[in-house]
């Protein structure tokens, strides 16, 4: 099972088992990371599940799709590593990814 590295707010990380197939956010979700919001439920729709991505895996995650980036674009908080977790899928690929809580805007 992939693993995944989640750091939140304030700093404290943890890593914790990841299905393949399932959301970067609802991993983070279902393992108590209350802060990540979520509200469209990962309906590309809000962008408050907003992650940066570690430098070393932008290059395995991805770019932003076409809706993804304008919704990343509504956020104060843009950098170049981030991300909407609900977009990301978790595969055998991505064992070991580490992604960062942004902070809420
Ligand atoms: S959960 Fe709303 S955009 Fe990701």
């Amino acid at each position: 099972m992939p693993k995944l590295t989640i750091v939140n707010r304030a700093g404290d990380e943890k890593s914790v088992d990841a299905r393949a197939g399932v959301s970067v956010m609802e991993v983070i979700r279902d393992n108590g990371f209350d802060e990540l919001l979520a509200l469209c439920g990962g309906c590309c729709s809000c962008a408050t599940c907003h992650v940066y991505v570690d430098e070393e895996w932008t290059g395995v995650v991805g770019a932003a799709g076409e809706d993804e980036n304008d919704l990343l674009d509504s956020s104060d908080h843009r950098g170049e590593r981030s991300r909407l977790s609900c977009q990301i899928m978790m595969t055998a690929d991505l064992d070991g990814l580490r992604v960062a809580i942004a902070p809420q805007d």
